[in-house]
């Protein structure tokens, strides 16, 4: 028979503690909640009967479950509150002497038999035990972030940690409805080792000017469905805390530069911007504690008619592959007059026949009408010479990923198109400014990132090369607001956000899996479940292609030299093999016999 646990105390009430306190509460389970101060703990039951009143408001709690759930929380100031408790679970700040201090205070307070857990996301939960004289019964109760939303607790076991112990608190999680992995005592353990180098180098693209936090929020949620961007996410989390994770994780995981804290971080740290707990991180928001952002002094203006914007009427669309053919849809759907050039009239009628078939999809799933449709194919011209681009007013190029084939398009292009037009290219991984100098006309070249499919995907990266003019920026930001994509301006460095951001976090998911740290499916569950993301990395990694991956992880690498982004050797070594992901049948799972 497991332990009961019919009473737990939480020591913490911010943001943590106070989503832990109500998780128990709304099993059925008594806690005692335990602050420092009289303050600390009014503002604590604070942030909790808001939490659950929203919950009320949006109908997700009845007011009567509301009252129960209050009805099983005691609220107290001190530890000794603790003497009777099953189960403590600490959630003070990410400090170890602290940590260590409360843990020997509880050892003396806590009956004999009590369980002692840590909510640490980084600390040594091993060094936590030593102060208590029963490590055998410290272990890591890692939950995420809001605690009563998110699915996931890492269960962190030390090498002294008892196993009925590691039993009884798996079976907890199970009654509290969460989804625990058990891992062993690492820094950062699954979800935060692979999400805080990703947290870092987004703040550290908003330091350098490199991108707005809007728009590097929109990227990382349009372009991968994460539930927030990264700057939002950091508000949540808090800033102090997150800079202590950071912090510990370089010293702890082997000083990986891209666990080193942003400089950022620490200033606002020290000027209080803590993130939404105290009203203003990389957002400012209506209160302390609310989640409503309201404008600032860096909230975008919402620019009326995209004033400098030229007028795009004509579009020409180079290529015939996957890109061209969605972006052939996307522009004639939205009403442009669209000219397709390929290598000749086979190709132009299997391009055709692509958006015909995807059009009529559309139709049958009831999101066009058969007149839209006919109106879409008939604003397409189609045609297998450039010198049809004489009269476009925009070029979006989407031919091979190769830059001597690039570069030579968009000399012909420079020959052939009237002055003043934009050109773009939808590249990945190349940089624009190559393009733009194999013009004459550098200012009028723009990067026009889509995502695949095109027609899906909200989400346009407009990239900006030194030399592309205000007009044309502008230009492409209208052009996609008439497609009805979000577009969100960055500079021209490989990766441009999206990829950027990405591809090193599932680099870093591989890095994991090699080294034994865990497996696969528990780590897509980890970021599935404790962060809310649509797909884990290595089922994302076997829908993008290990050789894709592979391909855009060696580009960051060799542009920015970082060594944290080096491909992991298991990555190429699964693409040399032919496990290529779903395309092939094989990557990081079989699927031939699904
Ligand atoms: N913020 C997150 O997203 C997140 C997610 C998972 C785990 N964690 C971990 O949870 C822990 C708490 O982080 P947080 O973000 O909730 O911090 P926080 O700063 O929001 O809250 C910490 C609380 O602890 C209280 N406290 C400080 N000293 C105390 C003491 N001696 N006795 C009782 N209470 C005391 C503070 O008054 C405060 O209310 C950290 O170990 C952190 O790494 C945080």
């Amino acid at each position: 028979m497991g332990r009961e646990f019919g009473s737990v105390g939480v020591v913490g009430l911010g943001t943590m503690g106070a989503g832990i306190v109500e998780v128990f509460a709304r099993s059925g389970v008594a806690v005692t909640a335990v602050e420092i101060s009289d303050v600390a703990l009014h503002r604590g039951e604070v942030t909790m009967r808001g939490s659950l009143d929203r919950a009320v408001a949006k109908g997700k709690l009845s007011a009567d479950d509301r009252d129960a759930l209050l009805g099983r929380v005691t609220f107290a100031v001190g530890l000794d509150a603790l003497r009777e408790v099953d189960l403590v679970i600490e959630a003070v700040p990410e400090h170890l002497d602290l940590k260590q201090r409360i843990f020997a205070e509880l050892d003396r307070v806590c009956k004999p038999e009590a369980i002692l857990a840590t909510n640490t996301s980084s600390l040594s939960v091993t060094e936590i035990s030593v102060a208590t004289t029963r490590p055998n019964q410290v272990i890591g109760m890692h939950f995420f972030n809001p605690a009563p939303i998110m699915k996931l607790v890492e269960v962190v076991r030390t090498v002294v940690t008892s196993q009925d112990v590691v039993t009884d608190i798996e079976a907890l999680c199970e009654r509290l409805g969460k989804v625990d992995v058990t891992i062993t005592d690492r820094a950062g353990f699954i979800a935060n080792a692979l999400l805080f180098g990703y947290l870092n180098q987004a703040v550290s693209m908003v330091e350098a000017k490199y991108a707005t936090r809007e728009d590097i929020d929109a990227a990382m949620k349009l372009g991968c469905g994460l539930p927030m961007g990264p700057l939002a996410l950091m508000d949540l989390i808090g800033l102090d805390t997150a800079y202590e994770i950071l912090d510990t994780m370089y010293r702890r995981g082997g000083r990986d530069r891209r666990h080193a804290p942003v400089p950022l971080i620490k200033q606002m740290v020290t000027a209080g911007l803590l993130g939404r707990k105290s009203g203003r991180g990389f957002y400012t928001y209506e209160k302390p504690g609310s989640p409503v952002v309201v404008a600032d002094e860096a909230t975008p203006e919402r620019q009326a008619g995209g004033e400098g914007a030229k007028h795009i009427a004509k579009v020409g669309v180079v290529g015939s592959g996957t890109m061209a053919t969605g972006i052939i849809e996307v522009f004639a759907k939205a009403g442009f007059e669209v000219v397709s050039v390929t290598r000749g009239a086979e190709k132009s009628a299997q391009v055709c026949e692509r958006l015909k078939t995807s059009l009529n999809k559309g139709v049958v799933r009831g999101k066009l009408t058969e007149q839209d449709r006919d109106a879409a194919i008939g604003r397409v011209t189609w045609s297998a010479t450039l010198d049809h681009l004489s009269d476009v007013d925009l070029v979006v190029e989407a031919v091979v990923e190769e830059l001597s084939v690039k570069k030579a398009l968009f000399a012909s292009l420079d020959e052939i198109c009237k002055p003043g037009v934009v050109l773009a290219t939808t590249t990945s991984s190349l940089p624009v400014i190559e393009c733009a100098v194999a013009t004459e006309r550098p200012a009028d070249v723009v990067g026009l990132h889509f995502f695949n499919p095109a027609p899906v995907m909200g989400l346009v990266e407009v990239v900006r090369t030194i030399r592309t003019s205000d007009a044309t920026v502008k230009t492409a930001t209208e052009v996609c607001r008439a497609l009805a994509k979000h577009a969100v301006v960055c500079a021209d460095r490989s990766g441009f956000v999206v990829n950027a951001l990405l591809f090193p976090y599932l680099n870093d998911a591989v890095k994991m899996v090699e080294a034994s740290y865990s497996t696969a499916d528990d780590i897509d569950y980890a970021m599935k479940l404790g962060c809310g993301y649509p797909m884990g990395p290595f089922e994302l990694l076997d829908v993008v292609g290990l050789d894709v991956s592979l391909a855009i992880q060696r580009e960051l690498y060799l542009e920015l030299r970082e060594p944290g982004f080096a491909p992991a050797p298991l990555l190429e070594h699964l693409v040399t093999a032919g496990y290529l992901g779903r395309k092939v049948g094989r990557g990081f799972r079989d699927y031939s016999k699904r």
